[in-house]
């Protein structure tokens, strides 16, 4: 099959070249884009890029190119407008080029081999031992988990580690406040409930009574020292609360390849510490171990408390050269709120000046803060939403919502499930990295309004016509009827998707593909209800169902990249 935008890409090369502009068909073909308004032709090669060379304005070098260009025979019209070049292609060109492809493809189409022998170390959800899995870690899982799928589809080998917060001071504090005031029986009825009631208590009480903090220290010293009562209890609680998490993974279909939390890193840590004091990388100051960087707007880097004890940044030094040690990754992704964003350029420093080239490969992907209504998640305060209750709040109201649409839908709570669960990680990655998330159920779960249900419902609605229509769709028909706008927008979209694909990985922003999804089903359903898709014509009936077929595979395949579940019926 020729592919006509390397076809033309070729030919805006050899123009170009032919100007004295150096540069290649693949060039071109990125640069190719959807303009953004009707009427500037249905793809557009912008040449800013290539006017130095040529010591003349843009718009003179899109007209010299469109007057000397020898297009492939499938281009209608050919217009240079500002610096770019807009073509225009016969009706149904594009169409033919990728619905049978879509069709035959199904989630191979935006498959590609440009991962192929990398792995990428992926460091998401990471929550927090003995504390309840908040929205917080949510957003992480929820990127995380999109990017894995990302990333495999582009046979990269992701590798999820799930860098468990199981150790620290306030397992101390836990232990002691569990002998204090727990009890077996809470413990077996709500584990993370009582653990979580525990730590507050603890924390809320040791303002008034400093001797809490002491005690809390003592038993931390002989967890870490390895006294088997201690151990036993830390085993219990990270037993437990491992068991609550995997409950809300299974609901999300989230995996993990490794649970190698911080406590996995105790036994590297002295002998870390040790090396980096003998080599002078690390020297005391105030009787705790630092690290220094010569730019001064990074702040030292504390390896060892004053106390001895280990930290939060130890163990992720340990973690980083043990990853790089296993798995010998070409990326490695630290999927962790903006609230980190200094933490980790000190951390990527400190491997830095260990000597450490992979350091530079990489990455903390930022993201900003959940809110719900106007409080921010914090576990410390007790003003922690637990996940678990928004889950399950979501999927009762959308049982509520099928129940008024569809009370005759046979598998109403499955449905509800996926639909529930959706809502809920759909809201978490329709926000760009960087912007705050404001959670309302009214807004996550409005099937009219850009969400997750709104895509599923549409996913579905696609199913029930292909189902109407009761014949295998067929792929070697003439698509030139397919002369209307809209469809050789929608076609023109379904190419981009597989490029919309490796945006993502390169990016780390499934938002974009969202956003992507969300455009094509709204131009979809415009046209759905502006014309017929099955008529009395049977050539035009074919053609439309080939293209609605095509946009229900890409559908299904973009929701689960972003971790979606695609119902057919709802
Ligand atoms: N558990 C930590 C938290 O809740 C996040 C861990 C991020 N990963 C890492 N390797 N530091 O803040």
């Amino acid at each position: 099959m020729t592919d006509i935008f390397a076809d033309i890409a070729r030919s805006t090369a050899e123009a170009l070249g032919r100007l004295g502009v150096e540069t290649s068909a693949e060039e071109i073909k990125r640069l190719m884009q959807l303009p953004a308004k009707p009427g500037f032709g249905q793809f557009a090669v912008p040449l800013f890029g290539f006017t130095k060379t040529l010591c003349q304005p843009p718009p003179v070098v899109a007209g010299k190119v469109a007057d000397t260009i020898s297009c492939p025979a499938t281009v209608q019209k050919i217009e240079a407008v500002g610096g770019f070049l807009n073509f225009w292609e016969q009706p149904g060109i594009i169409a033919a080029e990728v619905l049978p492809k879509i069709v035959h493809m199904r989630d191979r189409y935006a498959a590609a081999d440009e991962g192929m022998g990398q792995v990428v170390v992926m460091d998401y959800s990471h929550p927090n031992i003995a504390k309840p899995f908040g929205v917080g870690h949510l957003r992480s899982t929820v990127i995380g988990n999109s990017l894995y799928r990302v990333l495999e589809k582009l046979s990269y080998k992701p590798v999820a580690i799930n860098h468990l917060g199981d150790w620290g001071t306030q397992f101390g504090k836990l232990i002691y406040a569990f002998r204090q005031w727990g009890s077996e029986e809470q413990l077996s009825v709500q584990p993370i409930r009582a653990l979580y009631d525990l730590y507050v208590r603890v924390h809320e009480e040791a303002k008034y009574n400093p001797e809490l903090e002491e005690h809390g220290r003592a038993e931390f010293k002989k967890l870490e020292d390895g006294d088997p009562d201690n151990r036993a209890l830390w085993q219990r609680f990270r037993d437990l609360s491992l068991q609550e998490f995997n409950r809300i993974y299974a609901r999300l279909g989230v995996g993990f390849d490794s649970y190698a939390g911080e406590a996995f890193y105790n036994e590297h840590l002295g002998p870390l510490i040790k090396r980096l004091q003998e080599t002078g990388l690390a020297h005391e100051s105030e009787n705790a171990l630092v690290m220094e960087f010569d730019d001064p707007q990074l702040p030292a880097f504390v390896v060892r408390k004053a106390d001895d004890a280990s930290l939060y940044a130890t163990r992720d030094l340990a973690a980083a050269e043990y990853r790089y040690k296993t798995y010998h990754f070409s990326r490695a992704l630290y999927i962790v709120g903006s609230a980190q964003a200094l933490y980790f350029r000190q951390l990527f420093a400190a491997l830095k000046k260990m000597g450490y080239a992979w350091a530079d490969h990489m990455e903390h992907i930022e993201f900003g803060w959940v809110k719900f209504g106007t409080e921010i998640m914090s576990t410390r305060k007790g003003t922690v939403v637990f996940l678990d209750d928004v889950i399950e709040q979501a999927v009762q109201r959308t049982k509520d919502i099928i129940a008024e649409k569809n009370p005759e839908l046979p598998n109403v709570d499955e449905v509800a499930e996926q639909v529930g669960t959706g809502a809920v990680v759909f809201s978490q990655i329709a926000v760009r990295r960087n912007k705050d998330i404001v959670f309302s159920f009214e807004d996550v779960l409005n099937f009219d309004g850009h969400t997750g249900p709104f895509l599923q419902y549409n996913h579905a609605r696609l199913c029930s016509l292909l189902r109407k229509y009761g014949r295998p769709v067929e792929t070697d028909i003439d698509c030139a009827v397919l002369a209307d706008p809209e469809e050789t927008r929608l076609a023109l979209l379904l190419h981009e998707y597989p490029r919309m694909v490796q945006t993502v990985a390169e990016t780390c922003e499934p938002m974009t593909l969202a956003a992507y999804l969300i455009e094509l089903v709204d131009l979809y359903s415009s046209y759905y209800h502006r014309v017929r898709i099955m008529t009395d014509d049977e050539s035009l009936t074919r053609a439309r169902m080939l293209l609605s077929a095509a946009i229900r595979e890409v559908l299904r395949d973009g929701l689960y990249l972003l971790g979606l579940a695609a119902p057919e019926q709802m």
